[in-house]
């Protein structure tokens, strides 16, 4: 009797004090929480384990917080509310305002915008396999939500959910470039092999398994592309590492044009198309030196954390002249197929907009010297200038440059051996 008067008693402090989250962090909040926590014990038991480790639940954010309370029982389960990032702005506006400035709020958008993606199976785009795995956390139209809850009964709508993922919700979890890893691999953006092969992921991963030091200075993912938790990320360069202003140099501008058209945001004339504007709209690009500088010079301030000036300066134009190296011998390539069409040796698929070839048809390109520039693109070219910015020799020089040489090789090679095939069937 005297000891729930006294808890009577702390409870009335407490609720005059505004300090309810204490009591809530040994039962579970809001007593509709308590309900979908008893029953989801049984029904998804890992859901409410994560949940209960976070500090959401020590912080009195239950699951009715992010799911809303229409679903309560097993009748009901399609009544489970959308957690959309605006269920997130409710609490983290900051956050949420930072990502949709960023680069990563357009994954949706940019995806859809590829001509490619048409020809891909539904469950490879839509789902969550294939490109819609991926790119799934990039902000959504109203009419894209719910075209998605009809067809993955809305899952996938999150944004918030891939680098600190549910139900942890981990603030240490997302600042691990393993969070980064399951999207940031492989074909054409390989940069988890490059930075965990780096001398500064080789540091970082030693000192995670406690070889080195805590303090030990090593750069992970998020000091050089999310500084001071910025969600925004944006690079200089950006994925396809083209950008405005033209080169001075005029070797370098006529790559570049060859480049840009290839693309289809140039024609072959070096006006600007349609294209472009998707371009701009995704923000695929920068399209003035202002806009490229200030993303420059914030990179340049992360490596002065840790070296000096000068080193940093041209360490990062070392991966600026790579581009320019590569794009020497892309510009090659792509010249030989666009005049294999233009003498009428190669027939030009009908959907590509000019007598030029269309490098974002990626793996749908028709025959074998076409893939053969796509495969110089996409994977050749991106791990060269990769490799280089991400201090991964040997991505930059084997697995880039080297390639990328060996393509036109073959390129050149192939196309010879078409010119010799049509010269002997124009004489039979
Ligand atoms: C009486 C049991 C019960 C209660 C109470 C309950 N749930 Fe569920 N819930 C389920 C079951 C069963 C499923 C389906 C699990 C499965 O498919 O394995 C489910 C599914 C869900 C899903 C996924 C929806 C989907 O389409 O698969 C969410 C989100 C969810 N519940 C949240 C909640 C929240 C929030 C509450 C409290 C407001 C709650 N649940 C209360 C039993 C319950
Ligand atoms: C009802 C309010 C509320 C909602 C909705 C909410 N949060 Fe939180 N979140 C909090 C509070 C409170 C904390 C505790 C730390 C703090 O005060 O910021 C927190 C902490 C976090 C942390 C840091 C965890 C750590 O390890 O320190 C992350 C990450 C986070 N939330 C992500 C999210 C995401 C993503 C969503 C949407 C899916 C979300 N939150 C929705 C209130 C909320
Ligand atoms: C769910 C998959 C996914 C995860 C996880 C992810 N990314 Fe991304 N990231 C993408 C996609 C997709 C894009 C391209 C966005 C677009 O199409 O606009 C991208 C773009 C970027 C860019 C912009 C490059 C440019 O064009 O300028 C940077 C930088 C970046 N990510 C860094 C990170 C870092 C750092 C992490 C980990 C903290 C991370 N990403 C986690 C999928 C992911
Ligand atoms: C393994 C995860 C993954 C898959 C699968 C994936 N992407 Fe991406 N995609 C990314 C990442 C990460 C980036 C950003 C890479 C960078 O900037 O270096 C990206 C970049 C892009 C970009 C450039 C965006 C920009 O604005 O710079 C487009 C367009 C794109 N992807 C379309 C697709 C399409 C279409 C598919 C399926 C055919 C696909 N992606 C499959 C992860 C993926
Ligand atoms: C901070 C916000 C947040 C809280 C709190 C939260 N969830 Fe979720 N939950 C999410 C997000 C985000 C998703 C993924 C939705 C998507 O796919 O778009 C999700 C998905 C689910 C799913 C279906 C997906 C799966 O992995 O099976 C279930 C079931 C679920 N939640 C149950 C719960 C239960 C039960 C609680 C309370 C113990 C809870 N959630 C608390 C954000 C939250
Ligand atoms: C690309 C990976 C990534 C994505 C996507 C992401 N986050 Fe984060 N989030 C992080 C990282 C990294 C941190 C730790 C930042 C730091 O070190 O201060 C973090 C921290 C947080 C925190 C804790 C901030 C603090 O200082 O306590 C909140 C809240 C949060 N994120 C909310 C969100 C919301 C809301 C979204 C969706 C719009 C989101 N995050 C999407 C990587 C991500
Ligand atoms: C030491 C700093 C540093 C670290 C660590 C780092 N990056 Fe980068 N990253 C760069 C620089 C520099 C660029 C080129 C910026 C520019 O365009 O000028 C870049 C570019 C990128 C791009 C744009 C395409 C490209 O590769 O050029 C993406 C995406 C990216 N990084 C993701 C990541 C991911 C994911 C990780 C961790 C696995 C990572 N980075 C680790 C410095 C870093
Ligand atoms: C948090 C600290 C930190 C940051 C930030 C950082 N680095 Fe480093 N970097 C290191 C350490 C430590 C080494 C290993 C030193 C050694 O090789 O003796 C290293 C090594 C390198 C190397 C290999 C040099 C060699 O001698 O083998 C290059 C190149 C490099 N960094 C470039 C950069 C660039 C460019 C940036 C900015 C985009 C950057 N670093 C940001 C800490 C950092």
């Amino acid at each position: 009797m005297a000891r729930s008067l006294a808890n009577t008693a702390i409870l009335i402090a407490m609720g005059i004090l505004g300090v309810s989250t204490v009591f809530a962090q040994q039962s579970g909040n809001q007593p509709q929480t308590s309900l979908c926590v008893e029953c989801h014990k049984e029904a998804t038991p890992s859901i409410v384990t994560d949940w209960q480790l976070s500090v959401h639940s020590q912080s009195d954010v239950g699951c009715v917080a992010c799911h809303g309370d229409k679903h309560v029982s097993k009748e009901d389960i399609a009544e489970a509310g959308l957690v959309l990032p605006e269920t997130c702005a409710a609490c983290h506006p900051e956050q949420v305002k930072q990502f949709k400035g960023g680069k990563h709020s357009l994954a949706w958008a940019a995806m859809n915008a590829m001509p490619s993606l048409h020809f891909q199976p539904m469950a490879m785009i839509e789902g969550l396999k294939g490109c819609g795995a991926c790119h799934r956390f990039g902000i959504k139209s109203e009419a894209e939500v719910k075209e998605l809850v009809k067809q993955e009964s809305g899952f996938g709508v999150s944004s918030c959910d891939t680098c600190h993922t549910r139900h942890l919700f981990s603030i240490k979890e997302a600042q691990s470039p393993q969070a980064c890893q399951t999207c940031h691999m492989g074909f054409d953006h390989a940069q988890w092999e490059m930075y965990s092969s780096s001398k500064h992921g080789v540091r970082f991963l030693l000192k995670q398994s406690g070889v080195l030091p805590e303090n030990v200075a090593a750069p992970t993912c998020q000091t050089c592309h999310m500084q001071n938790g910025d969600h925004g990320v944006m690079t200089a360069w950006g994925f396809l590492a083209v950008r405005l202003p033209m080169p001075e140099d005029k070797q370098w501008a006529a790559d570049r044009a060859a480049v840009l058209t290839a693309l289809g945001v140039l024609d072959p004339k070096g006006e600007p198309t349609a294209r472009l504007d998707v371009v701009k709209g995704a923000k695929v690009a920068r399209l003035t030196q202002e806009d490229w500088e200030e993303q420059r010079n914030k990179m340049l301030r992360v490596c002065e954390q840790c070296h000096s000036a000068n080193f940093a300066k041209a360490e990062l134009e070392k991966g600026d002249l790579m581009i320019k190296e590569a794009d020497r011998l892309m510009a090659q390539g792509i010249q030989i197929v666009a005049d294999l069409y233009k003498d009428g040796i190669l027939q030009k698929p009908k959907e590509y907009p000019y007598a030029y070839p269309d490098l974002l048809t990626f793996h749908d390109a028709p025959t074998v010297i076409e893939q053969k520039l796509f495969i110089m693109f996409l994977e050749h070219r991106m791990r060269t200038f990769q490799g280089s910015f991400h201090s991964n020799p040997d991505y930059a020089f084997w697995y880039g440059w080297s390639e990328m040489q060996r393509d036109l090789t073959e390129i050149r090679a192939l196309a010879a051996l078409m010119r010799e095939n049509a010269k002997i069937e124009s004489k039979n």
